[in-house]
């Protein structure tokens, strides 16, 4: 099983953040234009029957599961318990908090975070539909997150972190905002090895999760520099049976998991 730890790390060679001929707030701009315009036309990219089991949207109505913009199942791999209080990472139109709402009970509590007052109108209002009291909807960005300190037992997040243009930051907020004994459970965009330069660059390919992927070895190396232990980033479902054939740098999904202790 192909599977990066801290010991099998190389030596880090590029980039964590965005370009430097590229500002932050740039990137932050397109970012955010490009995800409102996914809110206001409700145009998803996947279908959460490719992402999530039957069973764990059944209970869902279709117009708000099918409008996921995930790469993965962050839910399942969080292993959520009833009581425990949750932060998603660029909660989009909240499905993923919605779900993991079921998980935690009404003893429980689930804060999503966006940036984006499209997307955020759109979760709050999806909430109001699904009638779910134990989810809340902050304004905010991950690189300073709406969170007290050492609060939350599990952060989750899906198909988002990718896209920060200082992904160190995110990285130091989320051990912040977790307890000791919390951990994290993401779904996202990487690659094997530096960048393919024959992978599109530029603001639509970052806004599309593909430009700001990391580096398997910097997401295990960020997310270590920042205190987290038991870090491990995996290839999602096949994909590591042909991981050894695909070409360097090319960005492929991911689940990534780590231990704040
Ligand atoms: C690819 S979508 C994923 C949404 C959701 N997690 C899902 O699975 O459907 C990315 C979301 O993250 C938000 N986002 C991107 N960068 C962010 C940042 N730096 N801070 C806060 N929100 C951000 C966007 O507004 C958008 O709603």
């Amino acid at each position: 099983m192909t599977q990066l730890t801290k010991t099998s790390v190389p030596q880090n060679t590029s980039s964590c953040c965005a370009p430097s001929d590229i500002k932050q707030t740039e990137v932050r701009e397109a970012v955010r234009e490009h995800y409102a315009e996914r809110a206001r036309t409700s145009t998803s990219c996947c279908g959460s029957n490719t992402l999530y089991d039957e069973s764990l949207i059944s209970n869902v109505p279709a117009e708000i599961s099918d409008f996921t913009l995930g790469c993965g199942d962050p839910i399942t791999m969080a292993n959520l318990k009833e009581g425990e209080t949750v932060l998603d990472l660029g909660s989009g139109g909240g499905l993923d908090c919605f779900l993991a709402a079921q998980r935690v009970g009404a003893s429980g509590k689930v804060i999503g975070v966006d940036m984006t007052a499209e997307m955020l109108a759109k979760a709050r209002a999806n909430a109001t539909k699904m009638k779910a009291t134990n989810v809340e909807f902050r304004e905010g960005y991950l690189e300073a997150l709406p969170a007290e300190d050492s609060r939350v037992d599990g952060v989750i997040s899906n198909c988002v972190i990718n896209l920060s243009p200082d992904k160190p930051q995110v990285f130091r907020e989320v051990y912040r905002a977790l307890k000791h004994g919390g951990r994290i459970s993401v779904s996202d965009i990487v690659t094997n090895g530096e960048m393919n330069p024959l992978v599109a660059k530029g603001m639509e390919a970052w806004a599309a999760c593909v430009a700001g992927a990391l580096d398997m070895k910097e997401y295990v190396s960020g997310l270590t520099d920042a205190g987290f232990t038991d870090v491990r980033v995996q290839p999602k479902d096949k994909t590591q049976n042909f991981l050894s054939a695909l070409p360097v740098g090319v960005p492929f999904s991911a689940t990534i998991t780590a231990r704040k202790i």
